[in-house]
């Protein structure tokens, strides 16, 4: 049961219920009455209705807001050895070509499914697994003490940035993006985080993916690329070999 519901119930008699209720259905019925008499009813209708709809319009979202604090709930669903097949980490962190004494920043990390693997990659890079999620950062810090991972920082970001305590060689987002608000002005600022020549590495659901995010929040190329070159990026590559994502790699104009 809801909490206010509970609340009714606990302060609201029902016998004093009962008698508000019949003072408030005489009041309604003259007011009917009233709106009939003066032949008002379809001009109110239509003044409702008219702001709902432009405001309906106004306010469609430009991200998926969603909350991922219960941490243990997720690492099921990340960590499942099944979505191995279909998000290919070992050919996302080989196209990625990290060198060594590199540092990534793994924008989004989740229960850390990329972040550990890029850690443990043959090039060893310094990776900060960022994430605005608190849970998700608790988690990520006993996952990396459990894991014994020593080049794994996590991170605490906010809804501006990653608080990135340095700039990094390059910043991933795997299934984050359509996440975020306002990116132009996120990805802008953003810029700042990453090294002169460093790239940014946008993994994302394709439209047709059988599963993933409403449709309305899987973008295409062209769209990541328009705001993403708004915010001063240019597209230097993408690959193609993932089945249900996008996998784009920009740098800074
Ligand atoms: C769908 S999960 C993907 C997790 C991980 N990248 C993976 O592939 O398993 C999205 C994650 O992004 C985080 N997130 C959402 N908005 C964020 C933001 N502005 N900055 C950092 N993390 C964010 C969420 O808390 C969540 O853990």
């Amino acid at each position: 049961m809801h909490p206010s519901a509970r609340d009714n119930s606990r302060h609201c008699p029902a016998g004093a219920g009962q008698g508000t209720l019949q003072g408030m259905r005489a009041d309604v019925l003259r007011v009917f009455a009233l709106v009939a008499f003066l032949g008002l009813g379809s001009t109110a209708t239509a003044q409702h209705q008219a702001p709902a709809r432009a405001g309906a319009a106004q306010h469609k979202p430009d991200h998926m807001a969603h909350t991922f604090s219960d941490a243990d709930k997720y690492a099921r669903e990340f960590d499942d050895p099944s979505r191995d097949a279909w998000q290919m980490p070992s050919r996302v962190i080989e196209a990625l070509d990290l060198k060594a004494g590199q540092s990534v920043a793994d924008i989004g990390a989740g229960t850390g499914y990329f972040s550990t693997r890029l850690a443990r990659a043959a090039a060893a890079p310094m990776v900060f697994a960022v994430d605005i999620e608190p849970n998700m950062v608790a988690h990520l810090k006993m996952r990396v003490a459990k894991e014994g991972l020593k080049n794994i920082t996590p991170v605490q970001a906010t809804a501006d940035g990653p608080n990135l305590p340095e700039p990094v060689d390059t910043i991933l987002l795997v299934d984050t993006f359509h996440h975020i608000p306002n990116r132009v002005e996120y990805f802008r600022t953003l810029k700042a985080s990453i090294k002169p020549g460093g790239r940014l590495a946008i993994i994302d659901f394709r439209r047709d993916a059988p599963a993933g995010p409403p449709v309305e929040f899987r973008f295409t190329a062209d769209q990541i690329s328009a705001e993403l070159a708004e915010a001063g990026y240019a597209l230097a590559s993408s690959h193609d070999f993932l089945p249900r994502q996008l996998f784009l790699v920009y740098r800074a104009k």
